[in-house]
């Protein structure tokens, strides 16, 4: 019987990577510059490449010489702005970098991914992944997040794969924390749709290890962001948003609950985490954190002082207001942001990482905060006032 070939991304080349390139960022991360090595021999299948973890961990993965496969979903225009600078010619030689087209709601696309190109890792980063919006779409958040999971683990076990498999876990997990800071032994408390759908994901995965033998690990991440995260979240709109108001093009920035506090660390250094959990010689699960918290006031403060708008804060709650240097509105809360249920206080413990993987992560926290703030300013092609040591609160 003729087998079917796989559905081939056709690649459009439209480069525009280069407006969010990051290059003092990769700089001082160190050695995750792109760049050719040996052949490893390993494939890797991706999911969710084109998304901010998916795009550094294929360059991770390309640097460690592996041939990489990224599954792409349908949309209507190309959303490959983050894995432009990857993709080759598919019809090269020795090309390392392959797109091909699946959906986690659509196991027959899996199954015969899986079955086609037989990885010796799999990565599933895939996922409905805003909190926020999961209360909107609790049904397709639980579809895609949780059972997505259990979709790939069914195509590997089916297939009778030899594959190593990562489950993107989430510090989400924790939601109403019991105890802090969290650790690999912390009760899950979920308190959204998309925590809830994660921890299905987080229970199958550990279920597939112990049932099947399988190698399926949990990786529990605290928030992890940069230059190329998502618009929509909090440190993402705060940079983009102080980038905004330097350009003119917009007058304010409104945000929800400004005393939420995470663990934010760098995404290149996470993604660095999810292969050395693949790499180690048992599965098992593992927190990857900075172990420090800050106040989503405090990000936006520091974000707003780099651009050279030192922020003073006036009023409480709801009425809360951060003025800029000119005594103008820059920051108000709007309540539309608000969670039917928040997640206060995340802050991870990351010890078993750093003791069992060698894991440490590489970009501080103000260095996170400088470098997103900077891209925000080169993509919108502004200059920061004049930087001013922060007012944080
Ligand atoms: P992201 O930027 O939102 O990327 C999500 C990826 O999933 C995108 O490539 C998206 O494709 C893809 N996707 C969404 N629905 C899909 C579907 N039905 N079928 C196939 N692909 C689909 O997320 P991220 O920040 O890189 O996070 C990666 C993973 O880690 C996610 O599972 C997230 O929940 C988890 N996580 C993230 C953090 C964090 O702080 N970033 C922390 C803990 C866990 P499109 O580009 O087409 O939308
Ligand atoms: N998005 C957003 N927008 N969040 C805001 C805003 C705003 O205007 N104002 C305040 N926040 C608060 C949210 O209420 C939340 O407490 C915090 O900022 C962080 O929100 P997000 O950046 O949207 O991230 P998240 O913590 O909900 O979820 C991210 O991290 C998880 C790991 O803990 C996502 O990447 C998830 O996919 C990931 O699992």
């Amino acid at each position: 019987m003729e087998r079917r070939a796989l559905p081939f991304y056709e690649e459009t080349r439209s480069k525009t990577y280069a407006e969010w390139d990051i290059l003092p960022l990769l700089d001082s991360w160190g050695e995750n510059v792109i760049r050719r090595s040996e052949k490893s021999g390993k494939k890797a299948l991706i999911t969710g490449v084109t998304g901010q973890d998916g795009s550094y961990l294929a360059e991770i993965l390309l640097a460690k010489g592996y041939e990489v496969w990224g599954m792409v979903r349908r949309s209507s225009s190309p959303n490959t702005t983050r894995i432009d600078h990857l993709i080759e010619d598919p019809r090269g030689e020795d090309v390392r970098f392959r797109l091909v087209w699946g959906d986690l709601n659509d196991a027959s696309s899996l199954n015969h991914i899986l079955r086609s190109i037989g990885p010796n890792e799999v990565y599933n980063l895939a996922a409905q992944s805003d909190v926020k919006i999961s209360f909107d779409i609790p049904e397709y958040t639980g579809d895609i997040t949780g059972i997505g999971a259990v979709r790939l683990l069914e195509g590997i076990r089916e297939n009778g794969l030899q594959t190593s498999f990562y489950q993107a876990s989430s510090s989400e997990l924790y939601g109403k924390v019991v105890e802090s800071p969290q650790s690999e032994t912390t009760r899950f408390y979920p308190r959204s749709p998309y925590a809830a759908a994660k921890a299905y994901a987080f229970h199958i995965t550990r279920n597939y290890r112990e049932a099947y033998d399988m190698f399926a690990v949990n990786g529990i991440l605290f928030n992890h962001e940069s230059p190329r995260r998502g618009l929509n979240f909090v440190t993402r709109k705060i940079t983009h948003g102080a980038a905004q108001i330097l350009a003119g093009k917009l007058d304010c920035l409104f945000l929800g609950n400004l005393n939420a506090r995470r663990d934010w660390g760098f995404a290149g250094d996470y993604a660095e985490a999810m292969w050395l959990m693949l790499q180690a010689e048992q599965p098992s699960d593992y927190v990857v954190a900075s172990g420090e918290t800050h106040p989503v006031r405090e990000f936006c403060a520091l974000a707003f002082a780099r651009a050279g708008l030192p922020l003073s804060w006036q009023g409480e709650g709801v009425d809360e207001v951060g003025l800029g240097p000119d005594g103008d509105v820059l920051v108000r809360v709007d309540p539309r942001y608000f969670r039917p249920a928040e997640v206060d206080l995340l802050l991870g413990d990351p010890t078993k990482a750093k003791r069992e993987l060698g894991w440490e992560p590489k970009v501080s926290f103000m260095e996170l905060v400088n470098s997103m703030v900077d891209a925000d300013l080169e993509l919108l092609g502004v200059k920061a006032l004049e930087p001013q040591p922060s007012t944080a609160g």
